[in-house]
């Protein structure tokens, strides 16, 4: 089972960026902490994380046929994107869109997730340890798929 992580935009400033929303821990925790918990699974996850919407959905594409599934933090283009929903859609592989914090509970136009409708589940608030849950759902789903 092989799975692409995404990281959306200033996800590569964890650690530096709203601590006291998005904790003290960097990406490279963050990497290090969702591999450890795949390897346990006998699941491979591969990382990816870039501040351009275009360069995600290449990213989405080029997962077609080399990976089972897709765990995904859109970050801001979560509350704007259609193209990220679409490339999901595009592909058909199953997704689990993740956010650190609780977006339900934040600034009213963090509310809507243009994303959600293209995957088969969100977590959000529980901080980093939401993206093992996350990967969790994802294998879940793709060991009752066959
Ligand atoms: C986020 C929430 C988004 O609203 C925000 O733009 C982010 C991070 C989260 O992980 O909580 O960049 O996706």
């Amino acid at each position: 089972m092989k799975i692409l992580v995404i990281n959306g935009p200033n996800l590569n400033m964890l650690g530096i960026r709203e601590p006291e929303i998005y904790g003290r821990r960097t990406l490279k925790d963050l990497e290090k902490m969702i591999a450890g918990h795949c390897a346990g699974l006998g699941v491979e996850a591969v990382f990816f994380q870039s501040n351009h919407e275009g360069a995600i959905v290449d990213a989405i594409q080029e997962a077609y046929e080399k990976y089972d599934g897709i765990v995904i933090n859109p970050a801001a283009y979560t509350h704007t994107s259609i193209a990220i929903p679409d490339a999901i859609k595009a592909v058909g592989l199953p997704a689990v869109e993740v956010h650190i914090s609780d977006i339900s509970k934040r600034e009213p136009y963090r509310r809507l997730s243009y994303v959600s409708e293209a995957c088969i589940g969100t977590v959000a608030g529980l901080h980093f340890e939401g993206y093992l849950k996350a990967v969790d759902m994802l294998r879940e789903r793709l060991l009752r798929s066959g």
